[in-house]
């Protein structure tokens, strides 16, 4: 199994490039079911897309994927649908379920096997459901996966959200835009991601409007078929590198990336001591001493997200003062804590708040990966922690962050791979 060997205490500095954003690009790659002819640019090779388009492709949907043009062209064979999402491609990539709606909504029946918990929490699918059923579906659950059918096709209906989700916001907007009549979604989720699926839906010739967290949708059946789409740049991949630069680095220049989606990140980076400054489409962290603590809660977006709340509290190991932490999007997303600990973090837990208390210093140790963003967060502390880190399976590590040690790398971090 590979590891990453890291040397800490070096410090960095250097230009790192964004990648397009990997939670962007899985519900738009979803849509391409609704259309015949999509080319993607600005795409992250990452093993999450490779996953999708491998889900797409044992559909009927052909890819072409060009690494080093960071594109993908996408054709859907319209004759050969195969309405089945298999348990061995959606237990991996929870995203795989988007596919439910523009199956069911274009192509009237889905089975799609049910994602199952992950190590951050239970993560049901409920409230997909709940909108597909809105929309005239009727689904049963069954060994394991979801049977949804609409024999007269999905009608178009007001749907009220009981709570904020990201990827049922998803499936309800996909299987809205293909549904007869005009769809109301409320208390949707309002994640940058999910604004670049509407801008995707609208070059399809979708009609969207929005009004606060009100979504309209009015479906239609004819979609332009060819289409071209530029990703936004990866704003939690950002907000990694940021942190990056904020507790190991000399003068890190990130660039290909949209300051407005980190404004409140920033704020918060800037309210520590972090010295911060921001161009149109780069963003500028120096050495920052003196760090201090700060309370945060994870929220729907443009609240705190809960994907950079385990890189978070690296920063926060090294500021001076109880700094907390309350997670309140995933029950379970403080698995990366015991690993800090190990490196010599001071972290105490209650209920669903971290209490960090810093400077602490940290030392290296072997550690092991639970989930994307707790990797990652190892990653971090292994670049401030005198002696070496070894971190186990970084197959987490891969299924989001497009060239972790080559970009850190770039900026003198001593980071390796073994295989
Ligand atoms: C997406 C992101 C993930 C991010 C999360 C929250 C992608 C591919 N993944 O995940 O990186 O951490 O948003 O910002 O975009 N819930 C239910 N029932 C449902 C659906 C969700 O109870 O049917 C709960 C979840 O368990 C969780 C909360 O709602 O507690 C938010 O989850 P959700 O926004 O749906 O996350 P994902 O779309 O899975």
């Amino acid at each position: 199994m590979q590891k990453l060997i890291i040397k800490g205490k070096k410090e960095l500095s250097g230009t790192i490039s964004v990648s397009g954003s990997k939670n962007a690009t899985l519900p738009i790659l979803a849509a391409s079911l609704l259309a015949k002819n999509i080319k993607l640019t600005n795409v992250p090779v990452v093993k999450d897309i490779i996953t999708m388009l491998e889900l797409l492709r044992f559909i009927g949907v052909d890819s072409k994927l060009e690494n080093k043009k960071k594109s993908i062209l996408l054709k859907n064979n319209q004759k050969k649908i195969n309405t089945l999402a298999p348990y061995k491609l959606v237990k991996t990539m929870r995203a795989g379920v988007l596919v439910l709606g523009p199956l069911l909504t274009k192509y009237k029946k889905a089975k799609v096997s049910l994602p199952g918990g992950c190590a951050i929490g239970t993560r049901p699918v409920d409230l997909h459901l709940l909108a597909l059923k809105k929309l005239g579906a009727k689904i049963r659950i069954k060994d394991g996966y979801i049977f949804a059918e609409a024999k007269r096709g999905l009608k178009g209906t007001k749907i009220k959200f009981p709570s904020i989700s990201v990827g049922a916001t998803e499936n309800a907007l996909l299987a809205a835009s293909y549904a007869k009549g005009k769809t109301t979604l409320i208390n949707c989720a309002l994640e940058p991601e999910v604004k670049e699926l509407m801008l995707f839906l609208k070059k399809l010739g979708i009609n969207i409007k929005t009004s606060g967290r009100k979504i309209i949708v009015e479906g239609k059946k004819f979609v332009n078929n060819k289409v071209k789409h530029k990703i936004i740049s990866d704003r939690i991949e950002a907000g990694t590198y940021l942190i990056a630069g904020a507790i190991a680095g000399k003068k890190i220049i990130l660039n290909q990336v949209d300051p407005h989606f980190l404004k409140y990140e920033i704020n918060i980076l800037k309210k520590m001591g972090v010295k911060i400054s921001t161009k149109k489409n780069s963003i500028l962290i120096l050495k920052s001493t003196n760090l201090k603590k700060i309370n945060i809660s994870t929220k729907p977006y443009p609240g705190f997200p809960t994907d950079l709340q385990a890189q978070l509290m690296v920063l926060m190991t090294q500021a001076k003062g109880i700094s907390t932490i309350k997670e309140n999007i995933f029950e379970n997303r403080f698995m990366h804590v015991p690993e800090l600990k190990r490196m010599g973090a001071k972290i105490e837990i209650k209920n669903r708040t971290a209490y960090i208390f810093g400077p602490a210093k940290l030392t290296g140790a072997e550690v092991m990966a639970t989930d994307l963003r707790a990797s990652v967060c190892l990653v971090l502390a292994g670049l401030i922690s005198d002696k070496r880190t070894i971190i186990n399976r970084i197959y987490h590590l891969d299924r989001g962050y497009e060239f972790l040690e080559n970009k850190l790398k770039k900026c003198r971090a001593k980071i390796h791979r073994i295989k």
